[in-house]
């Protein structure tokens, strides 16, 4: 069998580079040595499928796991995955995270003084359509503070995760809510040094996915590699 076309690479800026020091954290996990270039053979070009069939159809809706609706403006968050091409990316699992209205994730590190809400646990994961479609219901995350420099916020951001149809396409990314002012003071943001880039982990308030009297809508589409890939940011 001949080589498989490997994925195109992608263009300096458009990505962070492994080593951003106001990221403080990149200072202890970026790599010390020159990287070795690996080519794409079979083995990076395919990939396991996830979720097929663990994911519920209720798995998408983060405001309804426990016994009362959580604290917060309800969101929908909705968009496309889609390939290097810009082609639908179907039956794919997308996952997502995130703190509560508060700006506190329920976890045992997060030691932030604000309050948890037992309505709320901030994971969900949902499935793409055959048009590469997903859609989650969520509330607003809250900024909150991190210890990385002095009076250091996060823009509030949901945590995504996808893993696409090969190991290559394997993302995690942060979804951003347009107009934050603390974007522009954000490291983790400014590491994607390319404003072009830098602005697709931006999702766009959109009237059509808003529902009346119920809940605003954000759009956000996410490319897996290529020259318009969303940018890899844990
Ligand atoms: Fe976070």
């Amino acid at each position: 069998m001949a080589d498989p076309i490997g994925y195109r690479r992608a263009v300096p800026g458009t990505q962070p580079d492994y080593l951003y020091p106001p990221y403080r954290s990149t200072e202890k996990r970026a790599p010390t040595k020159p990287l070795i270039r690996i080519p794409h053979t079979l083995s990076e070009v395919t990939g396991p499928m996830f979720g097929q069939d663990k994911v519920s159809p209720t798995d998408n809706d983060l405001t309804g796991q426990h016994a009362a609706a959580p604290i917060g403006e309800r969101i929908i968050v909705s968009g496309r995955v889609l390939d290097e091409d810009g082609r639908a990316v179907p039956h794919t699992l997308v996952e997502l995270w995130q703190c509560n209205a508060t700006g506190r994730y329920r976890h045992e590190i997060d030691q932030h003084d604000a309050p948890l809400d037992p309505n709320f646990s901030g994971a969900g994961r949902a499935m793409t359509d055959a048009a590469g479609r997903y859609r989650f219901l969520t509330i607003k995350p809250g900024a909150y503070p991190w210890g990385n420099h002095a009076n250091g916020w996060r823009p509030a951001h949901i945590h995504f995760s996808l893993f696409g149809p090969s190991f290559m396409t394997r993302l995690v990314t942060q979804m951003y809510f347009p107009g934050d002012p603390l974007l522009p003071l954000d490291p983790i943001f400014n590491s994607v040094t390319e404003p072009v880039a830098r602005e697709r982990m931006v999702s766009v308030f959109d009237i059509a996915l808003t529902e009346q009297d119920f809940a605003l809508g954000y759009r956000f589409d996410i490319v897996l590699r290529g020259r318009g890939a969303t940018p890899m940011v844990g």
